[in-house]
């Protein structure tokens, strides 16, 4: 790891200027989202893109979300059916993922959809990375920035503890107020979840009017990428919905508990909890705790997608 990379950037006039100066010149740069730290590079750049790929040590695969500032951005890479009009209309900017049919001659890197005819489109809220859209002017594949099959980030410093010397820059504007990723819905026939995040299951349903369907495909053979089990992981094991730390475990609480080393929220408020995750399961790490029990927590609104980051830190590793 080389000592001046990646330069911090303040969250300023010149350090907008400077990120996206990296980023047209095929550099990468970590930025803040609503939901988590995005690593950044030109989506119509493959060498930029292949570098995502190296520096987070990700499975070739596994394609990328494409950030772009508005609708009429997404609606010139993507095609748009009525399901995908209406989840735009009502959530972006926001922590919604589209996944739509990629318009020919939208000019990406192949890298970025891993071949796939369809692209991942998201317009984030966060206003660091809208302006760093607008400055750039360019199409952002961004995941999120740590290293493959690690926790996400949702400060400036985990991004650095992650990839460090592996990145150009890093934007620091501080926590992510979401703290998860997005929601990611497929816009095929029927509209599918492919991923629980930041944008509760039960808004999406209540806005389209009918439930999502859960993703099909053969038994072991994910239909998202990033269904793929054990993704998020500390380096410790994790025993989920217990009701105390057994011997020689740590507890990682929910609510009103006793004897939890960390609790993600003791008021078991669900959003305070989504917003703490990961930074939770940063610090375990940090502390060395091999073995950690989680506490229960509900499997509802933002619940669901927090145990589903459990769930996938708790599977078996590879
Ligand atoms: O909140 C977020 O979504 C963050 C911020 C930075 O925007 N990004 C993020 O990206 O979480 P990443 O790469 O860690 O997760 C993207 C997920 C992966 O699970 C990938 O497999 C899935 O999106 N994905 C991307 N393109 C897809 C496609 N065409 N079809 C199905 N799944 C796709
Ligand atoms: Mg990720």
């Amino acid at each position: 790891m080389t000592s001046d990379r990646p330069q911090r950037l303040q969250p300023d006039q010149q350090g907008i200027a400077r990120a996206a100066a990296i980023l047209r010149d095929g550099g990468l740069v970590a930025f803040p989202t609503e939901t988590v730290y995005g690593l950044g590079a030109d989506a119509r750049n493959d060498r930029a893109v292949a570098s995502v790929f190296a520096a987070k040590g990700r499975p070739d695969f596994n394609p990328l979300i494409v950030h772009v500032p508005d609708w009429q951005a997404a609606q010139a890479l993507c095609r748009f059916n009525d399901t995908a009009d209406r989840l735009a209309d009502a959530f972006w900017p926001g922590a919604l993922t589209l996944v739509l049919p990629l318009r020919a001659g939208a000019g990406l890197s192949r890298l970025v959809t891993a071949g796939l005819e369809t692209l991942a489109i998201r317009v984030p809220d966060h206003p660091l990375a809208q302006a760093l859209l607008r400055a750039s002017g360019l199409p952002i594949a961004a995941p999120s920035a740590n290293r493959s099959g690690r926790i996400s980030p949702t400060t400036a410093a985990h991004v650095v503890s992650s990839l460090g010397g592996r990145i150009d820059a890093v934007l620091d504007g501080g926590p992510c107020p979401v703290g998860l990723e997005s929601t990611i819905v497929g816009c095929s026939d029927a509209p599918v979840l492919l991923r629980a995040g930041g944008l509760p299951v039960e808004a999406i349903e209540a806005c389209l009017g009918r439930p999502l369907v859960l993703p099909s495909g053969e038994a072991g053979q994910p239909s998202s990428p990033g269904q793929l089990e054990s993704h998020y992981a500390p380096s410790g094991t994790l025993r989920l919905n217990a009701d105390a730390a057994g011997p020689g475990e740590v507890l990682l609480g929910f609510g009103h508990v006793v004897g939890a080393t960390l609790n993600l929220s003791p008021a078991g408020d669900l959003l305070e909890a989504a917003a703490r995750l990961f930074d939770c399961l940063h610090q375990l790490d940090a502390m060395g705790a091999d073995r950690i029990a989680v506490s229960p927590v509900p499997e509802r609104g933002l619940g669901r997608a927090i145990n589903d980051r459990l769930r996938r830190a708790a599977a078996p590793r590879p």
